[in-house]
């Protein structure tokens, strides 16, 4: 098969397209013909060796990917061969990378596709949608009528965030970088959108977040955190949800802080056990059959485009260009 992997980490460049030997299934294990992936932060992070996760070289990229069933192992009991699936959570601890025309994954980490919803989309939504919904639920406890802020508000995690808050009935406050990317989170029924270079930005969340009550959950997908921004918005009890900025190290105001009973949780998606993001998986399908989740693809390449693809969205995460709207997601 043709994968798309590295032999050492390093910059995009050290991605390489070519053949690898097709994976054999083990007992619990599904082969899935790959129709699509997506890349995600973490891809490049590995990539670079900026996170170190335990690899063996070479080794296969990627940790989303979406396709149909070609093979079961023997103890498979979820899925047949001819079954559409998605999945992400690959290319972590030991598990095979899904940047292949065949990946063997465990059946703890595959969901079916809904009737209708194409590779293409499924592999965009995989592991943004289950950080999305791992943090605003099993983390954030958020309850219908609550009032929910996303910094980022069209970025892969920030557009699942809100979607699924809006699906649950809350009211959505997010920023993006633009007036077309305005119009796509108002498309989701976001309540206030707010472009994040407005000079006056922070009045017009304070003011409309005062409506509110102030703010339950502000989910923060930044890399730099400003509490001092954050702590006098929120509601009392709110829950302040932090997901990225490994290296971050902001000032905290304490006092505000505690006399609000805030929250603070912190989360990454892969600690998450097979169980809790299998529920993930199977609320985001139910969302797309309702008509409530719009996986976004921002870019689409082919498989061999593995290398442009981690540089585009460093660009992007990293380097902050504001060039993508929604998720690279790749076909072998
Ligand atoms: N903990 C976890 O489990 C987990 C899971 C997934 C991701 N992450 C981390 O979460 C972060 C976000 O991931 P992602 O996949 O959503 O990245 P992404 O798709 O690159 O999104 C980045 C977002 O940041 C926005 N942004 C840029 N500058 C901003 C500013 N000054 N103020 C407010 N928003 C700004 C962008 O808005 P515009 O496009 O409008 O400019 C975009 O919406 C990454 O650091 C990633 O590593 C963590």
């Amino acid at each position: 098969m043709k994968a798309a992997f590295i032999e050492k980490t390093g910059e995009p460049q050290v991605i390489q397209y070519a053949d690898r030997p097709d994976p054999e299934p083990g007992p619990t294990e599904v082969l899935v013909e790959v129709g699509a992936v997506a890349v995600n932060p973490i891809d490049t992070y590995i990539r670079s060796g900026a996170v170190k996760l335990p690899i063996e070289f070479p080794y296969i990229i990627g940790c989303d990917l979406a396709g149909t069933v070609a093979s079961c192992g023997s103890d498979v009991t979820r899925f047949k061969a001819g079954d559409r699936v998605w999945g992400s959570n690959q290319g972590l601890f030991g598990r095979n990378g899904s940047f292949a025309e065949l990946a063997a994954v465990d059946q703890d980490w595959l969901y079916p596709s809904p009737e209708g919803m194409s590779d293409t989309e499924a592999a965009a939504g995989a592991l943004v949608g289950i950080t999305a919904h791992l943090g605003l639920n099993l983390h954030g406890g958020l309850q219908e009528g609550e009032t929910v802020f996303v910094n980022g508000g069209t970025g892969g995690v920030g557009g699942s965030v809100v979607q699924m808050a809006k699906a649950a009935g809350a009211t959505v406050i997010a920023t993006v970088g633009s007036d077309e990317k305005k119009q796509l989170c108002e498309s989701w029924g976001a309540d206030l959108v707010l472009d994040y270079h407005a000079s006056d930005l922070d009045e017009q969340i304070s003011q409309f977040a005062e409506q509110q009550g102030g703010i339950n959950i502000w989910f923060e997908t930044q890399r730099e955190p400003t509490f001092d921004r954050t702590v006098p918005l929120m509601a009392q009890r709110g829950r302040i949800i932090l997901m990225a900025g490994r290296d971050a190290r902001p000032e905290f105001p304490v006092g505000p802080f505690y006399v609000n009973d805030l929250r603070m949780l912190g989360f990454a998606m892969f600690n998450a056990s097979p169980a809790e993001q299998r529920e993930c998986g199977k609320a985001i399908s139910a969302l797309y059959s309702q008509g409530a989740w719009h996986p976004q693809i921002g870019k689409l390449l082919s498989l061999s485009e593995a290398a442009e693809a981690h540089a585009l969205q460093e660009e992007n995460t990293i380097g902050r260009a504001g060039t993508l709207s929604g998720k690279i997601v790749l076909q072998p």
